[in-house]
């Protein structure tokens, strides 16, 4: 039910997060919100920085996405959505699980809004840890490239992985 997409499913992908994304409307500030959340050029030159997205694929229908971006030594954890009729019904967790079996660096990042509560709840259920204010501020300029406005509203969450624990594949 888990499986790689690609460029070639853009339209699919967007689906998802644009409707998943409605979740932040009229609560992350005003001048970071826009619609589509996701543009489709934003989507196409994340694919062109080496991001890789995953999805879950219920009745031949996409429901969920979650993509990784490898950057310097770190994996980054990108875009995660899961279509709101199909939220809070464990899909995001086995797309994580997903990931943190293909994962091979030792230290796994994500970036989310700091008013997104239920987003930092989930990776927090998951073995993720909120850095500090000043943490977060270093960790988004060194491997994330983000306005000062977003920078400002983020929080940045990090799951040490184990060296026994890290594919070999
Ligand atoms: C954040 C998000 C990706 C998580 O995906 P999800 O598929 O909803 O995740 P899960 O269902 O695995 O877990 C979410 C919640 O549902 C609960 N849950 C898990 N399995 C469940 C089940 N079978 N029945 C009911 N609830 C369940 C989890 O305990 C979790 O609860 P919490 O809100 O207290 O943390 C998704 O909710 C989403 O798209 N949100 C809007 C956009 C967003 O915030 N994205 C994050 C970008 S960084």
């Amino acid at each position: 039910m888990i499986s790689e997409y690609t460029k070639n499913d853009l339209s699919y992908i967007l689906n998802v997060i644009n409707d998943a994304a409605l979740k932040y409307k009229g609560v992350i500030p005003e001048s970071c919100w826009k619609e589509p959340y996701m543009p489709k050029q934003e989507l196409i030159s994340e694919f062109e920085n080496d991001l890789r997205m995953f999805g879950y694929d219920k009745n031949n229908t996409l429901v969920a996405v979650m993509g990784i971006q490898e950057v310097e030594d770190v994996t980054l954890i990108r875009h995660a959505y899961t279509f709101s009729d199909y939220q809070g019904m464990g899909i995001g967790k086995l797309l994580l699980q997903y990931l943190f079996k293909i994962n091979t660096s030792s230290s796994l990042l994500v970036g989310t809004w700091k008013d997104a509560t239920w987003a930092i709840r989930f990776y927090m259920k998951n073995g993720f840890v909120l850095h500090t204010r000043k943490q977060t501020n270093l960790l988004l300029e060194r491997y994330w490239q983000v306005p000062l406005k977003q920078v400002e509203n983020s929080v940045v969450l990090e799951k040490q992985v184990y060296q026994s624990n890290i594919s070999k594949v």
